[in-house]
């Protein structure tokens, strides 16, 4: 059990929805990972975020539409990003396209960016509380930047001691964040391996799909090196864990002497990405000196799992 700070509030569709078109922030639940909220129309709402979060201002947000016609409204489609959206929307896919000029979506939103990152979600909370608002919305994951995403509306709540409403939705069903492709020119781009594979991306654009490169002139802002992170130190890799350590396993694992969780008894890709976060979150609670992670294939789902988990080891 997650213990809640005395004062806290779950709050109903009608009520989030009054919240952001008054300008105020709310949490909600999406199919990949809880989203901090703000009218993306609405700049102060989405400076909000930004210092509800510490997240540097260079570092642009998703919006969040209803549907395929809001998101119309704000970037352009080429072939690729119309093959993208019609397979995979709604859900966790976040496109990054031109932005049309005279869209509304505040600048603060792009920082700059001539480009704007879109998704449909998935959840129907999402699209109900993106619908009652009447606006899109941006959205990062609620949680302090650089720190673990949340699957749960419970860690929410612990993360800002209490101070954000969320509208909540059950535990997350995808549990690793969108996968980000930007097309451009003709051009697909993985920017942020994500909740669906890069086979499956590959597949329907009938070809291979590029890798976001360092000196490439694409690339999402926000990957930085250390992200994802509890506050207990991770180790990789690691099939025997030491005494005193923390486990988090993968299919079989070995008789711990400390805190265990296993992703996946199985060894079940799916069922590993959407425990992966809760499982951090509850090992991270167990004041374990050090957690270490037993391998996982790279392959399918566990290449943003390995991402995850590569990035949550970094050292600053
Ligand atoms: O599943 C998700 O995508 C969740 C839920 C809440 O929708 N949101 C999420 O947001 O993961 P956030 O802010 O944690 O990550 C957004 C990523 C960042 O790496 C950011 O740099 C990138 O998207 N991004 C946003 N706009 C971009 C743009 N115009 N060009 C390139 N990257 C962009
Ligand atoms: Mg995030």
């Amino acid at each position: 059990m997650i213990e809640l700070p005395s004062r806290h509030s779950f709050v109903d569709l009608e009520t989030a929805a009054a919240i952001l078109r008054d300008g105020g922030i709310c949490a909600f639940a999406t199919e990949t990972v809880y989203g901090l909220g703000a009218d993306a129309t609405n700049a102060d709402a989405v400076l909000k975020v930004y210092e509800m979060k510490g997240r540097p201002r260079f570092n642009p947000l998703i919006v969040h539409c209803k549907d395929r016609d809001m998101a119309e409204t704000l970037v352009r489609f080429d072939a690729d990003a119309d093959g993208l959206a019609r397979a995979f929307w709604p859900g966790p896919l976040t496109l990054v396209l031109p932005a049309k000029s005279d869209n509304a979506i505040a600048g603060i939103v792009t920082a700059g960016l001539d480009t704007l990152a879109v998704r449909v979600p998935g959840h129907e909370t999402a699209r109900a509380l993106i619908a009652r608002t009447g606006r899109p919305i941006a959205a990062p994951s609620a949680n302090p930047s650089g720190r673990l995403s949340p699957t749960r509306a419970e860690e929410v709540i612990v993360a800002f001691g209490g101070s954000v409403p969320v509208l909540k939705g059950g535990a997350c069903s995808a549990g690793l964040e969108s996968t980000i492709i930007a097309c451009r020119n003709g051009e697909a781009v993985q920017l942020r391996a994500g909740a669906i594979t890069r086979d499956d991306i590959a597949s329907v654009l009938g070809r291979p799909l590029a890798r976001a490169g360092d000196g490439d002139a694409v690339a999402a802002p926000g990957m930085l090196a250390r992200h994802y992170a509890p506050e207990t130190a991770l180790r990789l890799n690691v099939a025997v864990p030491d005494t005193g350590e923390a486990y988090l396993g993968f299919g079989a694992v070995p008789a711990a002497v400390g805190p265990l969780r296993n992703l996946s008894p199985s060894g079940d890709l799916r069922e590993a990405a959407r425990n992966l976060f809760a499982m951090l979150h509850e090992l991270d609670a167990t004041g374990a000196r050090s957690i270490a992670v037993a391998p996982i294939p790279d392959e399918g789902l566990g290449e943003a799992i390995n991402d995850r988990l590569k990035r949550a080891a970094a050292k600053e």
